[in-house]
């Protein structure tokens, strides 16, 4: 598929008023997307959990315009006040994704959204945010339009939201989602992401992701910027090279449930990032010396219990620890124990692997 295969060729009828909602998940990578080309292309192929607990609800409420002109029209409420400092991001998807919506300049929109996560958590709210727009966008499609399938619609979305926020494109469907062409996924493509297409173990059934927050603080660095600095990257196309082959491996990891090998491919990708940011130029540190402490206590727990307990790493010092359902048990009284004392105000977030987004 190409780009042009999402711009509209005709609307049935263009509807008087309305009103769409989706919530949305947030995803964890597991093999990370870290630099970009133009458009939001990715430079590697990446593949993420869909979680559960952490989502964003959107609902946008449409009224035709009295006469079409050339200006978005929208208000935005966050958690039910206006926030005219999120307008900007959203004027700019609203931009990207117009060749593709063109029926956007016809409709006065309210925005409203809220994330079932607390604001200024650390927890990226661009994978939710973005995706739950694009849902509720792609909805108005629909009821315009001669009838699509779910995955033209699914794919769409998932196109859309990627306009807004690169890794907002894995969050549509769950629960694996992988992202950017690559030999070894059948269908993969860099403009969408898809539902992984082969078997999972069952092992990853119901699996866990407990995260913790270690600096709620606003992000030292955009995404933005740090997708910027790969270009030039001493160790860039090494990079792009591992994230291949780290896909490849984890494919056969998550048909034959391999925990291990699990493990050492899910840690070294947050590692890798990290020190894609620490070897940039600028460079930069985004973990905390309690990202640290966290990281050493689950090695030295997984070497006593012989669990399979992980962590993995956004780009920030929160902690994403991951295990199986049927060690929860063991582990998740470890997590209170040992790691909720390195979290800023003991807080923490219990998610686990989820199916993607819902219709409200
Ligand atoms: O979607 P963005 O542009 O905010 O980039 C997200 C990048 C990472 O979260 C660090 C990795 C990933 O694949 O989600």
């Amino acid at each position: 598929m190409s780009e042009k295969d999402f711009i509209p060729v005709s609307f049935i009828t263009l509807k008087e008023k309305g009103v769409v909602g989706y919530s949305s998940p947030s995803n964890i990578a597991l093999i990370k997307y870290w630099g970009k080309r133009d458009n939001q292309i990715p430079a590697n192929p990446s593949i993420s959990f869909t979680l559960a607990a952490c989502m964003t609800k959107t609902s946008v409420e449409y009224q035709k315009k009295a006469q079409k002109n050339d200006e978005f029209s929208f208000e935005l409420f966050f958690e039910g006040e206006a926030k005219e400092e999120f307008k900007p991001k959203i004027k700019t998807f609203l931009k990207r994704i117009e060749v593709y919506l063109p029926f956007l300049k016809d409709y006065h929109l309210v925005i409203r959204t809220s994330n079932t996560f607390p604001h200024s958590s650390g927890i990226a709210s661009s994978a939710s945010g973005m995706s739950a727009l694009a849902l509720c966008f792609m909805e108005m499609e629909r009821s315009f339009s001669a009838p699509f399938t779910d995955e033209f619609f699914n794919r769409k979305v998932s196109f859309l939201a990627r306009l807004g926020s690169g890794s907002a494109c894995r969050s549509i469907e769950g629960p694996l989602v992988q992202w950017g062409e690559t030999a070894s996924v059948k269908g993969s493509s860099n403009l969408f992401g898809i539902k992984y297409p082969y078997k999972v173990h069952k092992v990853f059934n119901n699996f866990h992701d407990t995260i913790l927050l270690v600096d709620k603080g606003e992000k030292q660095v955009s995404s933005t910027v740090g997708h910027e600095l790969m270009h030039g990257h001493p160790f860039a196309s090494q990079r792009f090279d591992q994230a291949h082959d780290h896909l490849e491996k984890l494919g056969l990891v998550l048909a034959d449930g391999n925990l291990k090998d699990f493990i050492s491919i899910v840690e070294s990708e947050a590692l890798t990032l990290h020190a894609m940011m620490m070897t940039s130029n600028p460079y930069f540190i985004l973990m905390k010396p309690n990202t640290l402490s966290i990281i050493n206590e689950i090695w030295k727990f997984r070497e006593e219990s012989k669990t399979h307990v992980c962590f993995t790493l956004d780009a920030g010092a929160n902690v994403h620890v991951l295990y199986p359902e049927n060690e929860k048990d063991i582990v998740f009284p470890f997590i209170k124990e040992k790691l909720i004392s390195f979290c800023q105000n003991g807080q923490y977030i219990c998610d686990r692997i989820g199916l993607g987004a819902k219709k409200l």
